[in-house]
């Protein structure tokens, strides 16, 4: 069996500024794990693995201690012997790699420096780096092709066409020789973009193997979507990261009282029947608002605004709207469009359908469309003793919040 020579450093002391998270980046959660955790996991999974070292805020070292101990315990055979350190990282990533590097092991040979933020880059990609570094006995970055045209430019003014055949974009982790790298790190002066730039700063040969699409980098709310639908595919980003949809139906008998006004979306429906309800009996606008609170995970109309409370008699739907409206807004979910159908064969709702989408619209600050349809005269509603509404309401993550 080939000895154990690699150590692995992963940096999460950043703040996670362009996140925008409650929590520094690599604490944020994707699928009820952190970034961090999602690192470790695939870094200790690395052939060879001798040591495995965080650099974490100075206030999460023990969080990220616990999550690291906790991973190499359920890791596969061998792993719960990798010796684990969390050190406090420093004000910059250069000053937090240098902290790590002070407790290296010296027993490792080879060491691959990670960003937590790129959370998911596979096992395979840290395996290909230390075997590089091993076999060529230099610092090895993964890239990959750059896919964009670039422009070199000055001031307003594209200078010329960068030929991308010959550029590369780098990713972590990036391997190097250990001694290389310590004695880099000890006599770095200025700041520089990454370990590869630091180590031909100080005179040493870099080369490059494949990296890997899911070894992106973090950076932005955007690219939580995009982990999402790289680590579990696209469809998966619609619950946890982007987009939530809810559906609410709601059902109200035609009133006896002669002269009750109809109200659906908010609006009279001047000289048809109104229906017997609590509040004005608006089926569209509670369908509504039921599709819209179950979308962001809130309950209903029920046991958000108890419909049989004295201070909702006769509320128009406008009401019952904007309290869900606010309760999503404060969830950091924002309305993408609402869909309702009214069911039943009374009132006929060509002649209204415009101005309700126009009114509703406005109120949602999203578009609102209205159908209708019979139940070929079947049942309650085929009937008319009745109108039924069925609404679904598609969310989306408020800009700059992260939702919960
Ligand atoms: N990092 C670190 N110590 C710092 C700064 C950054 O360990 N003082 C780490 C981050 O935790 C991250 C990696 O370096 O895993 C890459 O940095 P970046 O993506 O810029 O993360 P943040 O600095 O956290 O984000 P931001 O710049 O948006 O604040
Ligand atoms: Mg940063």
């Amino acid at each position: 069996m080939t000895s154990r020579d690699l150590a692995v450093v992963i940096v999460a002391a950043g703040k996670g500024e362009r996140l925008g998270a409650a929590v520094p980046k690599a604490f944020f959660e994707i699928a009820g794990r952190s970034l961090l955790s999602h690192a470790i996991e695939r870094a200790l999974a690395s052939s060879r693995l001798l040591q495995l070292i965080v650099a974490a805020p100075a206030e999460l070292v023990d969080q990220a201690l616990i999550t690291a101990e906790n991973l190499a315990a359920v890791a596969p055979v061998g792993k719960s012997s990798v010796a684990i350190q969390v050190v406090a990282g420093g004000a910059s990533r250069q000053d937090s790699i240098a902290k790590a590097l002070e407790v290296l092991s010296p027993d490792a040979d080879v060491v691959l420096v990670h960003d937590a933020a790129r959370a998911f880059a596979p096992t395979s990609v840290f395996d290909r780096v230390a075997l590089a570094v091993r076999e060529g006995r230099r610092g090895i970055v993964p890239v990959e092709p750059v896919v964009d045209t670039i422009k070199r430019v000055a001031g307003v003014v594209v200078l010329e066409t960068v030929d991308r055949t010959e550029l590369r974009a780098a990713q972590t982790p990036q391997g190097f020789v250990a001694e290389q790298l310590t004695a880099a790190y000890a006599s770095a002066g200025q700041d520089h973009t990454d370990d590869a730039a630091l180590m031909q700063a100080n005179g040493h040969e870099v080369g490059f193997v494949a990296g890997d699409a899911h070894a992106f980098k973090i950076t932005t709310p955007n690219d939580v979507d995009r982990a999402y639908a790289l680590a579990f595919g696209a469809g998966a980003s619609a619950g946890a990261a982007g987009i939530r949809v809810g559906i609410g139906t709601d059902t109200h008998r035609f009133t006896d009282e002669a002269d009750k006004p109809l109200f659906l979306g908010t609006v009279e429906w001047a000289g048809e029947r109104g229906l017997d309800g609590h509040s004005d009996g608006d089926a569209v606008s509670h369908a509504i608002v039921d599709a819209l609170l179950a979308a962001a995970g809130l309950g209903d109309i029920g046991t958000n605004f108890g419909v049989d409370r004295p201070e909702f008699a006769g509320a128009n739907g406008e009401v019952f709207l904007g309290g869900a409206l606010e309760l999503i807004a404060n969830a950091g979910w924002a309305v993408s469009n609402v869909s309702v159908q009214i069911i039943g064969n009374r009132p006929k709702v060509a002649p209204h359908r415009e101005r309700v989408e126009r009114v509703l619209t406005e109120l949602l600050g999203a578009p609102v469309s209205l159908t209708a349809t019979t139940t070929d005269g079947l049942g309650f509603l085929g009937a008319s003793e009745g109108v039924a509404a069925v609404a679904t309401a598609l969310l989306r993550r408020a800009e700059g919040r992260l939702g919960s």
